[in-house]
């Protein structure tokens, strides 16, 4: 079959681009040019299936996909919460599945039983206001931070964070613990909106291929 036109795909630079990869090789997808650590290229290119992928820092993801600029991205759900953007999020695909929390040291669980107006730090000021304001109704005071966020409540900036736990081991080292969970999170697959309805057979494959493996 003729393919025209290039589907871009925006893949969230690190462990999720390399997991990515590796699916999308089990169903027939590769690039070459992209297992080449030490390029300075930015846009790969599979020209037998009219393909390109290029690499982003995570929270630009959703960006190149609301303006068409990527078709496809893979990116964790805590950045399409925290960005907002408009694109069709279409698959989990099971791996960086971690937990969006509050945490802190115990005894702030007394903070947020008694609705006090607390500090909360978070790289994620977005779903941190949505959480506390919408769902917990508590007026709280956030604090972006753009890493490290368990320092927050350690050196006396916050009473809590609100952050990603994978293992839990950073918040054990800390003296911190989980308070409440907020929602689990995970690698998605987002697609532009016109792309979906333009390309929809190419991409529909792509998503009903990688659906048979991750389910
Ligand atoms: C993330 C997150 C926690 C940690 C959780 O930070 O913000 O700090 O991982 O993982 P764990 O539960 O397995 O210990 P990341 O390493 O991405 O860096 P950052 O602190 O600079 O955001």
């Amino acid at each position: 079959m003729k393919q025209e036109r290039y589907l871009t795909f925006a893949l969230t630079k690190g462990r999720l681009a390399d997991k990515t990869l590796g699916l999308l090789e089990q169903i027939g997808i590769n690039c070459e040019e992209m297992h080449d650590k030490n390029t300075r290229k930015l846009i790969f290119v599979n020209e037998e299936l009219k393909l390109k992928f290029f690499l982003s820092k995570g929270p630009d993801v959703p960006t190149y996909v609301e303006y068409g600029a990527a078709d496809i991205g893979v990116v964790g759900k805590d950045t399409i919460m925290e960005e907002g953007r408009r694109a069709f999020e279409v698959l989990d695909l099971g791996f960086g599945k971690c937990r969006m929390c509050i945490c802190g040291p115990a005894s702030a669980r007394k903070l947020l039983e008694h609705h006090e107006m607390i500090r909360v730090a978070s790289k994620y000021p977005r779903i941190a206001k949505d959480y506390f304001y919408n769902q917990k109704f508590q007026t709280v005071d956030i604090i972006k931070l753009n890493g490290s966020v368990e320092l927050g409540p350690i050196v006396g900036l916050a009473d809590v964070i609100v952050d990603i736990v994978e293992t839990g081991s950073t918040l054990r080292e800390n003296g911190l613990e989980v308070l409440e969970e907020i929602c689990p999170l995970s690698a998605r697959m987002i697609v532009n909106q016109v792309s979906m309805r333009m390309e929809n057979e190419r991409i529909r494959k792509i998503i009903g291929e990688l659906k048979e493996l991750v389910k």
